[in-house]
């Protein structure tokens, strides 16, 4: 990352000490999707603060209770329960456990959770064990033989893919009746967006039901309107079992969420899914806040809107700079596109480059290495103004880096 030292960030654009300022291409990585230290959730947060309980470890509090209320409320009505938690990969840990638990209480063999190749679920345990890439798992020196991955489905030949892939699982010595669940992000993020073919989810989806497995659907980046919908999964019109959210739901404090059906949830004995800090009051405020914002401002067709206007002035900068900038994709205000070098080949340097040329004419922005991509990810609430202006100082940027 380019050595700035944030000092303020309001909206859409971020602040040094010195007074520079940036249009913000990253919202602080998918978090502040309502804008960064929005009003509304300033004020909530000091209004919990005024009122001096700032901690209340599980005892119940208001600020949870209505936060719960609301999530319950803005989900598909199978998912009617939550769990609070702090950070995205506690809650996707919580997410495989409770496959599990409803696994192992149906058959003790029911213990298989399969997840995709190129999707990022955390860096925990558990959840680096359900990201394929070994690099990350140089430190875990037993992985769980009943953690397995699929290739991405998106881009292979083959008319069911779904059912080739458990067929492949049988191959590989594990039987399908052996699956708990499945868990998946809305779009492959690793080298993406890709988005998942809706047919393969569709088969899944009445797989995993014929079959009492679990769909859990990871929307810690995709949730709350990035993707042009509220949720990633509304892609595929399939509903979930499970969901973990986090970033953006409070758009600033530590909180995340496995949303889901009340029959999984209840599944731990009495003491077994707990956490020191679930539904602190301050971070539910702000959430509560957040998810308000989100409505109020109609952000989620604030995104599917402004991401029209960003493919548009993409695709002319591919067209400026063809062969050197291209793989132009996303949906809503998730987009990237990959710069490569003269023979074609992605290329990271470059990237890196154009990035720090950006972020010097005033964009912060984040590239993704090796694979040469650089990424759009833009409050929801940012002006079309200056989301144009952005990608202008991205092109010059470009330019500057190839002359
Ligand atoms: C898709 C996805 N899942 C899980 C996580 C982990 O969340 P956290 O960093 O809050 O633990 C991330 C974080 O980038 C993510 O993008």
């Amino acid at each position: 990352l380019a050595p700035v030292v944030w000092n303020r960030a309001e909206g859409f654009q971020v602040f040094d000490a010195s007074g520079n300022c940036w249009i913000d291409f990253t919202s602080g990585i998918y978090v502040a999707n309502q804008g960064h230290a929005h009003p509304a959730v300033r004020k909530a947060i000091a209004a919990e603060l005024d009122r001096s309980l700032i901690h209340s470890y599980l005892f119940a509090n208001a600020a949870r209770a209505r936060l719960v209320a609301k999530l319950v409320d803005i989900s598909p009505p199978r998912l009617n329960k939550a769990m609070l938690l702090s950070t995205g990969s506690e809650s996707i840990e919580c997410a495989i456990k409770l496959t599990r638990l409803h696994g192992l209480n149906i058959s003790p063999k029911k213990s298989v959770i399969v997840s995709f190749e190129g999707c990022n679920h955390g860096r925990t345990m558990a959840a680096q064990m359900l990201v394929s890439s070994p690099e990350g798992k140089k430190w875990i020196t037993s992985l769980d033989p009943d953690i397995v991955h699929l290739p991405f489905p998106g881009g292979r030949p083959g008319t069911d893919l779904f059912k080739q892939d458990l067929e492949d699982l049988r191959m590989r010595g594990i039987d399908p009746h052996r699956i708990a669940g499945f868990v998946m992000e809305s779009y492959h993020a690793g080298n993406g967006p890709l988005f998942f073919p809706e047919s393969y989810v569709q088969s899944l989806r009445s797989w995993t039901s014929d079959h009492s497995a679990l769909l859990v659907f990871d929307e810690i980046q995709s949730g709350f309107g990035r993707t042009g919908k509220y949720f990633g999964f509304e892609h595929y019109g399939v509903e979930p079992d499970l969901v973990c959210c986090g970033k953006a739901i409070s758009s600033s404090l530590p909180l995340s969420v496995v949303l889901g059906r009340g029959d999984v949830l209840d599944l731990p004995d009495p003491g077994q899914m707990t956490s020191t800090h679930t539904g602190n009051p301050i971070c539910c405020a702000a959430a509560y806040a957040a998810l308000e914002v989100m409505e109020q401002e109609d952000l989620v067709a604030a995104a599917a809107e402004k991401g029209v206007v960003l493919e548009r002035r993409l695709k002319q900068t591919e067209e400026r700079f063809a062969g050197r900038v291209g793989r132009i994709l996303g949906r809503g205000l998730m987009y990237s596109f990959t710069l490569f070098d003269e023979s074609g080949n992605p290329d990271a340097d470059l990237a890196k480059r154009a990035t720090d040329a950006s972020i010097a004419k005033g964009v912060m922005l984040l590239y993704t290495y090796p694979t040469g991509q650089i990424k759009i990810i833009p409050p929801l609430s940012i002006p079309a103004e200056a989301l144009l202006e952005g990608l202008d100082a991205i092109e010059q940027a470009i330019e500057e880096c190839l002359r």
